[in-house]
Formats: C-alpha cells, sequence, structure tokens
C-alpha cells in the first residue's frame, strides 16, 4: 500500500503549535497523536490556570462567606437585642456571693455576682477560650475556668492568665424597686 501524502496543516499562533514529543513531523505522528495533538506543556499550561481560577474562586467564597458570618453577628444581634429581664432580689443576694442565671436566653448561662453592698457586675458563663463554664471565686477576687486554669478578674471579667485573651461577655444590669434586671449583653474585644 502507498503512503498517502499527508500534508502539514497550515501553520497558525506558534502558541498553540503542537510539538511531538519525538520531533518528527505531523504527518508521520501515530493516528492518536494526530486526533489529540495536545502539548504536555500545553496541557500543564491550562491545568494551572485552571487550577489558579478554581483557587480564586474558593478565596472568594471564603471571603464572602465571612463577610456574612461578620454581617449576620453585626444585623442579626442588633435586630434581636435581648429584652430585659428581672434575675434576683437585691436582698436576695449577700456580698462576696454569686448566683447564675440564663440570659439573653435559656441556653446562656451567666453569672450574677455581688462585690459589695452596692456593686453588682454580671458576665457570660462561657469562657472566651472553649466555653468552658467558668466559675466565680469571689474570695480570690477571680474567676476561674476549670477546662484549662483560664483566670478572669472578677471586677471587670478581663483575662488575667491562661488561655484565655478576650474579657467575659458583661451582661448589663439595672436595679430598680430592690429587684436587679439584666438589660443587654456586650461582646468585648478588649
Ligand atoms: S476553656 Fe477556659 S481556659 Fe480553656
Amino acid at each position: 500500500m502507498s503512503d498517502i501524502y499527508r500534508p502539514d496543516p497550515p501553520r497558525r499562533d506558534p502558541d498553540q503549535e503542537t510539538i511531538p514529543p519525538d520531533g518528527r513531523p505531523y504527518h508521520e505522528q501515530p493516528r492518536w497523536r494526530r486526533d489529540f495533538p495536545i502539548d504536555w506543556s500545553q496541557d500543564d499550561y491550562v491545568s494551572r490556570r485552571d487550577f489558579t481560577k478554581f483557587m480564586v474562586l474558593i478565596s472568594m467564597s471564603f471571603t464572602a462567606g465571612q463577610f456574612w458570618i461578620l454581617s449576620l453577628g453585626m444585623f442579626g444581634r442588633r435586630k434581636d437585642a435581648p429584652a430585659e429581664r428581672e434575675i434576683a432580689a437585691v436582698d436576695s443576694l449577700p456580698v462576696g456571693k454569686f448566683l447564675t442565671f440564663e440570659y439573653p436566653d435559656r441556653y446562656d448561662s451567666c453569672v450574677l455576682i455581688r462585690l459589695a453592698e452596692d456593686r453588682f457586675v454580671a458576665y457570660g458563663q462561657k469562657c472566651t477560650h472553649l466555653s468552658c463554664a467558668v466559675v466565680p471565686k469571689p474570695e480570690t477576687g477571680q474567676i476561674h475556668c476549670p477546662c484549662h486554669e483560664g483566670l478572669f478578674d472578677l471586677a471587670t471579667g478581663r483575662p488575667l492568665a491562661g488561655p484565655p485573651r478576650r474579657p467575659l461577655p458583661q451582661v448589663s444590669l439595672a436595679i430598680r424597686g430592690g429587684k436587679i434586671y439584666a438589660t443587654g449583653v456586650k461582646e468585648r474585644i478588649l
């Protein structure tokens, strides 16, 4: 059987030119290579470009997700500002003692501490490290987290020692008619 003359395809954009790995002309290449004339280098290039696109898309989705969570934290919380709630009668809590209560809902445990005759403070009970329940120790002037020995200041809720870096969320209080009311929660960064 005589060889059929197969002219080389017209030259196009050199960047699109296929270079066979064995260097022989195009018409001497096996059929499968003529059917799929893609250079390894071009193939890698396309893959890298696709991979970069993919990474950019993932990064953008991640960033959008972070903004979404941030906006939920800012606007969602404002929308659901907790209602005022009675915690206890002033006379029911002696100086140097504390009690626990739920605020703003029943899944949020808090502590109310009486520091002096006319001074009360209240904090969210979740440790700002990994959310263990903290325990006030009025006799030492500290609030203790038993999980990793974290310590907070009793009067301010600021971290003193151990892994926690942020203060405990502070519950705002109001005293009227011999009763103590929780009026809101302040998340604090420093
Ligand atoms: S959870 Fe409180 S110190 Fe780690």
